[in-house]
């Protein structure tokens, strides 16, 4: 009997390792941070990096910086995005260990892998621009003609590397791997591409005027990133608007389609979803739902971070906290600034 257990046990273990396996390289900054990556055995500070990782890793460790660079910025960016709602993606700091809001296939692994995906390019292709990487540099000039009053110049960042480089590394895990359930392998894929394809599409001209003291008659332009910050919104609304699918045979291959009546293959825009998530509201552990007792609330906004809906409905308790602030800043001649620290009392609001 205790048999039977253990093997039930190490079944569900497997499974998870496998359905997280795609993002398990997030964990890279609990060893990663404090190397120098410029030996082949710190590719073996991270267990469970997939065979293709490890080679890329071996290959390219200057790349290993912009990798956990990209890791930390993840997390990070995943956190205040989702800031204000019930799922906060605190459990991303568990990373290689991921909880089952995010290893058994949920709407909210869809985010973390698009999200991780676009990250891992970006930081990549702005390495490559600011010259961090040997192998590469400046992206080559685009092939569209510049406006009439610019011309091209500047460093633009590498998009084509970063997505190239981005794609082998996080595709790696579950591209090469026969193991697992192929609906798993098909969504992550799915997803890391709507990730980057969400980086491609904030792409940006950015401008540098020349010209005698600033009168821009001569102007550089290059193509750049915008901020993370930026891609990460566009992905939270996708994530509010993700679909649920299922997988099924198209002649010899398999394919994702949605799973209500809806009969449409599965958009390139959109993030896909195997398995229902909580609400929330009350902390399991089973589904990985930490629950909102205690979380800030705002009572004048409707958002979803308002206590009703942060809340659950079990109301909130209020409290008051002092905060100190700059005030009554003077500017002195010449050149600085004296303020006053002054103490404001404000009400705060937490989840029953
Ligand atoms: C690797 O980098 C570390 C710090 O960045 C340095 O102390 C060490 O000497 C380097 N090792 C080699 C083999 O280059
Ligand atoms: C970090 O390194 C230790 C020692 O080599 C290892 O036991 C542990 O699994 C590593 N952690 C991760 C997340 O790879
Ligand atoms: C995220 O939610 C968890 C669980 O409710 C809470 O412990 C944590 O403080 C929250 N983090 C932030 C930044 O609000
Ligand atoms: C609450 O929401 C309102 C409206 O969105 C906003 O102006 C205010 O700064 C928020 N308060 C807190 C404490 O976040």
């Amino acid at each position: 009997k205790m048999n039977f257990l253990n093997n039930i046990l190490l079944f569900t273990f497997l499974l998870n390792a496998h359905y997280c396996s795609g993002i398990y390289w997030l964990g890279i900054t609990v060893n990663g941070s404090s190397v120098g990556w410029n030996q082949t055995h710190h590719c073996k500070l991270l267990e469970g990096l997939a065979p293709d990782q490890l080679q890329l890793c071996r290959r390219n460790l200057e790349l290993m910086h912009s990798i956990v660079q990209a890791a930390k910025l993840t997390k990070l960016t995943c956190q205040k995005t989702f800031t204000d709602m019930r799922w906060n993606c605190s459990s991303i700091e568990k990373a290689p260990r991921f909880t089952p809001d995010l290893s058994k296939g949920t709407r909210e692994s869809a985010f973390v892998f698009a999200l991780a995906a676009a990250v891992l390019s970006h930081s990549i292709a702005r390495s490559c621009a600011s010259g961090d990487l040997p192998s590469c540099s400046c992206a080559p000039t685009p092939a569209e003609k510049p406006g009439p009053d610019f011309r091209w110049g500047g460093c633009g960042d590498n998009i084509a590397y970063g997505l190239n480089m981005g794609s082998a590394f996080s595709d790696a895990p579950v591209k090469n791997s026969r193991s697992g359930s192929q609906a798993f392998r098909l969504m992550h894929l799915h997803n890391n591409a709507v990730g980057r394809q969400c980086l491609s599409d904030a792409v940006e001209t950015k401008c540098k005027c020349h010209g005698v003291s600033g009168s821009c008659s001569i102007k550089t332009c290059w193509k750049g990133l915008q901020d993370i910050g930026h891609v990460a919104t566009d992905l939270k609304s996708r994530y509010l608007t993700a679909t649920k699918v299922t997988h099924r045979h198209v002649g010899t291959t398999r394919q994702l389609v949605p799973r209500e009546l809806d009969v449409r293959p599965v958009r390139d825009t959109e993030l896909v979803y195997l398995v229902s998530s909580p609400d929330y509201c009350t902390a399991n552990e089973k589904f990985g739902s930490l629950g909102t007792q205690d979380r800030h609330c705002n009572k004048t906004t409707s958002g979803s971070d308002s206590c009703s809906l942060m809340c659950c409905g079990r109301g909130y308790n209020r409290y008051m906290e002092k905060v100190v602030e700059r005030c009554q800043c003077k500017y002195h001649w010449c050149c600085y600034v004296t303020c006053k620290k002054c103490e404001r009392t404000v009400e705060r609001y937490v989840c029953k």
